[in-house]
């Protein structure tokens, strides 16, 4: 068993609490948490960890061998370029960023040091997209279909779209990611919203951003997929899956909180069940990445987490002009 890291938290939050608990499971030394409200880092850190509201002096202050970013998505750039400046791997909570201009600088500190960076689209770790791969056995994919319909929190960023870029950014990108991982890049997206409010009807206080809406993207490679995507009241049931189309196969991926992937390939009917949580299996790869001193090792590096940011970009564009078709190009050309 290797020797347990020396880990950093910056932003403790909602998703800082399971990075901790999942690094604390894996035998993993969480010494320092920070959070601009010390009452949160005080919940987060574990017993015996030191808490600061700076994360510039925990990252002078500490001797680290990885940190976790998981600030809202305007608050990424930051600290994540200073960490890997200094040395330090980083896994950055997804998306990338809010903004392509900080992804690039994401992208490009990381690149030019070497430092290792992972991001943290967990689904982009299944078994199941491995899976998928090896049963496709390189056929073309004509058709995708992903489903992310269900509950979440709704944080004070997440509400405003230009914090944290609304459903499509927060929610709809691990799909965007999803069928980016089994298709390739987009070229072209369309977008329509219902204004018919789900689980912002039962809010106090409204934000400016879609409740449900669905996505269409048209691939480089010719393929067509579809993101179905709503952000539905607790309590209501939820629904997460990716379905894909080749011509020898038909196959159907379930996403949390079961991994799962069944179908047929030719005459050949399937059905497995996955092992191990992507959350889990995206942190553990990570770390045996930092162990190796290896970049490339990442599920979700920040080059494919910068494509996956354009197209969410591209699509919140389409939202925004009435559901035109938007090109990737336009995005990415400024
Ligand atoms: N992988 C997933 O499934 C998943 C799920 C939820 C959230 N996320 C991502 O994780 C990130 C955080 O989301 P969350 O739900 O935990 O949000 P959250 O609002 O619960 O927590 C964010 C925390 O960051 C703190 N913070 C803000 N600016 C800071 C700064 N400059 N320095 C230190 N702390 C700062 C806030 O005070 C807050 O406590 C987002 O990027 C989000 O998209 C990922």
């Amino acid at each position: 068993m290797p020797a347990p890291l020396r880990i950093g938290v910056v932003g403790a939050g909602w998703i800082a609490t399971d990075h901790v608990f999942v690094l604390r499971k894996l035998g993993h030394d969480v010494v320092a948490v920070c959070d601009i409200d010390v009452a949160r880092a005080a919940e987060v850190a574990p017993e015996g960890a030191r808490t600061y509201t700076d994360w510039e002096e925990l990252l002078d202050r500490e001797e680290l061998d990885a940190v976790w970013v998981s600030t809202p998505p305007l608050h990424h750039r930051a600290p994540a370029v200073a960490a890997l400046e200094n040395g330090v791997p980083v896994y950055l909570e997804k998306p990338i960023a809010r903004t392509l201009e900080d992804a690039r600088a994401i992208v490009e500190t990381a690149e030019g040091t070497g430092v290792v960076c992972a991001i943290g689209y967990q689904w982009h770790a299944t078994e199941a997209l491995e899976k998928l791969r090896d049963a496709l056995g390189g056929q073309p994919v004509a058709y995708l279909w992903g489903v992310s319909v269900g509950a979440t929190a709704a944080r004070p960023w997440f509400l405003d779209r230009k914090g944290g870029g609304g459903n499509l950014l927060e929610r709809g990108s691990h799909q965007l990611d999803l069928q980016r991982a089994v298709a390739g890049d987009v070229a072209s997206v369309q977008v329509a919203a219902s204004p018919v409010l789900l689980a912002q009807s039962e809010l106090d206080e409204l934000g400016d951003i879609e409740d449900s809406a669905t996505m269409l993207l048209r691939f480089e490679s010719g393929a067509v997929g579809t993101v179905l995507l709503a952000w539905t009241r607790q309590g209501q049931p939820g629904s997460y899956s990716l379905d894909v189309l080749a011509p020898e196969a038909t196959l159907h991926v379930k996403l949390d909180p079961a991994f799962t992937l069944s179908g047929q390939v030719g005459d050949e009917r399937i059905k497995e069940t996955m092992t191990v949580h992507p959350f889990e299996r995206s942190v553990m790869r990570f770390l045996e990445a930092v162990e190796a001193g290896d970049p490339s090792r990442v599920f979700c590096t920040p080059r494919d987490a910068l494509g996956t940011l354009a197209t969410a970009l591209a699509c919140e564009r389409s939202l925004l002009e009435g559901g035109r078709a938007i090109e990737l190009a336009q995005v990415l050309g400024g």
